[in-house]
């Protein structure tokens, strides 16, 4: 065993390109050139992580630094392979994105952990789409040093006019985009020119090679922020220890700094900084550390401990810049699971301001989003979290957001600012409560909602069930989705984003209805689960009934009660449930009505069971 050399500086970087620019040529030839013997390889690599990751609990947290952790902790696969590699001068840990060029999903995933884009443009066909969507997401992503490699230099004949012009037309695309420093090299990957070696064939380039770049690019992040640790384990490993694990993010920390733990706002002052190199007097971004706090303070995971001089927002509402990654279209108002850092939350996009033409860098109206879209958004959360603009530290202003059913990754966003509206409201206490207005009232408030196909019984049941309970004088109020769009909701059409706003809102209407202590009789088509389950979870425990009014296709369309569907097939109508817009079951509904077997009355009945059973 020799002894480890000590340790170099780090560079992490991605490349990015479309197919066939060469990526893996290039990295290929910065692995193979640079002339590190695999041993080495290994040995720089145990110095580094030595430094760069700390182990405690058996738990390595050099494997947590990365800004999209939570995708990795979500086990998702994405096709990001991290190589290493080293030179004299620096080491370097390159993501490298093959395949699946059309996705950013994993170009972001690297982006978010590297400190500069290397941008490979095929000097044939030059600039792309792609190369500028790549641009705008690593600079969105926070990067702000850029290598424009221009490859395949050898099939242009090594000409300086093409390698120009290309350059020319990247820096006008670039220049409101504020990308920082772009070095412009001109390389044959396949040939080596220039990637590691300077290139006899191109005498014009008085530039540094590729490789000479990256060893040489000034590492200098200016801190921004000040000093955030957002906490990933509270460690006791024993009565006398208690400390919080997390990667040190936006400023250094030393002993005896004052800090407040957010988003609680509690105060203490760190009174020690653990290693698993031993004990510290300080601590810098990036280092993975156990803090100790002077005071007994109960910190969890998701809580972010902060320098008590450099203060975040503490919001449920921001404006950000989202990424779309998914197949399926955004739907404003859906709920998603937000993560931030170690945080969870639930959010929805509140609205959607403007998309961004990634090749005009235009502003245009939006509905929805589809995959690779980029957009303007405000969203929602269901709780206050504590962030930073994405500008100013990227551990605490950027977020995934999660589909709540496939636990897809389906958006990255990146926090511009948060919302002053959020912080300006409170939540009025009343004098009269929920349980005294029920009192009044005399009766267990419940949300009955009644969901399927049109045409399956939804209106007419309800109106069976409420005309029973208003016998029995019970107070009942019916929200009719077909009545309702003549009102609050006339400004909603059918569309995927549309039902779901509509959905929405009458759930939050109907837990108004129950907060009044009325039973509420919903029947809409709400086809899909995830706003029905958003129904569900407004409500206290009891008192929301999903009742399944169920009937085939082929049954309600021989019904045809309004005529719609003949007039869906002729293709009067479009985006029409169960015919050009899908209807998603209940999985688990409280009732189950099969209205071609059931009478209405009989089917009434079974809901005032139901009712009675939970009253
Ligand atoms: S939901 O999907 O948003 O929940 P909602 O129950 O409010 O739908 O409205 C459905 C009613 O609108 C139907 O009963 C039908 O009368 C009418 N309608 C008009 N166009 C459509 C359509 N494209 N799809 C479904 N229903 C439609």
């Amino acid at each position: 065993m020799t002894d480890a050399p000590a340790p170099r500086e780090l560079l992490r970087f991605l490349t990015c390109g479309s197919v066939d620019d060469g990526k893996s040529t290039l990295i290929g030839r910065l692995l193979y050139d640079s002339n590190q013997v695999l041993d080495d390889q290994v040995q720089a690599l145990a110095a580094d992580s030595k430094r760069f990751g700390t182990v405690v609990d058996g738990m390595d947290f050099a494997l947590l630094v990365d800004g999209l952790q939570a995708e990795r902790e979500q086990g998702i696969t994405i096709d990001v392979a991290y190589r290493y590699f080293a030179t004299n001068k620096r080491s370097f840990i390159v993501a490298d994105t093959p395949g699946h060029e059309q996705y950013t999903r994993n170009m972001a995933t690297g982006a978010s952990t590297a400190a500069l884009a290397v941008i490979l443009v095929d000097a044939r066909t030059g600039i792309a789409t792609q190369t500028r969507r790549h641009a705008y997401i690593a600079r969105l992503l926070g990067i702000r040093r850029f290598v424009l490699a221009i490859n395949k230099m050898d099939l242009i004949d090594f000409d300086q006019t093409r390698f120009d012009a290309i350059v020319d037309t990247f820096n006008a695309f670039a220049e409101p985009l504020d990308l920082g420093e772009v070095a412009a090299i001109p390389v044959s990957a396949l040939g080596g020119d220039n990637v590691c070696r300077p290139s006899e064939r191109m005498a014009w380039y008085s530039g540094p090679t590729v490789l000479a770049h990256l060893e040489d690019v000034s590492l200098a992040a200016p801190t921004m922020a000040g000093f955030r640790l957002p906490v990933q384990l509270a460690v006791r490993p024993n009565a006398d220890f208690r400390g919080f694990a997390g990667t040190v993010a936006g400023g250094g920390v030393a002993v005896g700094d004052p800090v407040t733990i957010e988003p609680g706002g509690l105060q203490s002052v760190i009174s020690a900084i653990a290693t698993a190199d031993g004990a510290l007097a300080d601590a810098l971004p990036g280092q993975a550390v156990t803090v100790q706090l002077a005071d007994h303070i109960d910190v969890s995971r998701g809580d972010v401990i902060r320098h008590a001089a450099a203060p975040m927002q503490i919001t449920d509402q921001a404006q950000v810049h989202l990424l779309w990654m998914s197949e399926d279209r955004l739907n404003p108002g859906r709920q998603y699971i937000l993560k931030a850092g170690t945080r969870s939350a639930v959010a929805w996009v509140s609205e959607l301001k403007y998309k961004v033409n990634i090749n005009t860098l235009e502003h245009t109206a939006a509905k929805t989003l589809e995959l690779n879209d980029i957009a303007v958004c405000n969203i929602s959360i269901d709780r206050n979290i504590a962030c930073d603009a994405y500008a100013t530290c990227r551990e605490t202003g950027g977020f995934i957001l999660i589909d709540r059913f496939s636990f897809e990754t389906v958006g990255a966003g990146m926090i511009d600012f948060a919302l002053r509206r959020a912080s300006n409201l409170t939540r009025q206490v009343l004098t009269v409560d929920k349980a005294a207005r029920l009192e009044a009232m005399g009766q267990k408030p419940a949300v009955l909602w009644f969901t399927g196909l049109s045409g399956a019984g939804k209106s007419t049941v309800a109106n069976r069930v409420e005309a029973k309970l208003h016998g029995m004088g019970r107070r009942t109020y019916m929200l009719d989705g077909d009545n309702v769009r003549f009102g609050l909701n006339r400004d909603l059409g059918f569309t995927d984003a549309d039902r779901v706003e509509n959905v929405r809102r009458i759930a939050e209407v109907a837990k108004l209805f129950a907060d009044a202590g009325m039973i509420v009789l919903v029947s809409v088509i709400s086809p899909f689960r995830s706003e029905r389950d958003m129904a569900r979870a407004l409500l206290p425990e009891g008192e929301f009934f999903e009742i399944h009014v169920d009937a085939s296709l082929e049954t309600c369309e021989a019904r045809d009660p309004k005529g719609l569907y003949a007039r869906a097939r002729r293709g009067e109508i479009e985006n029409f449930t169960g015919i050009s817009s899908p209807y998603e079951a209940p999985l688990n509904p409280d009732l189950k009505l099969d209205t071609a077997a059931l009478e209405v009355d009989a089917a009434a009945d079974r809901v005032i069971g139901l009712l009675d059973r939970n009253a």
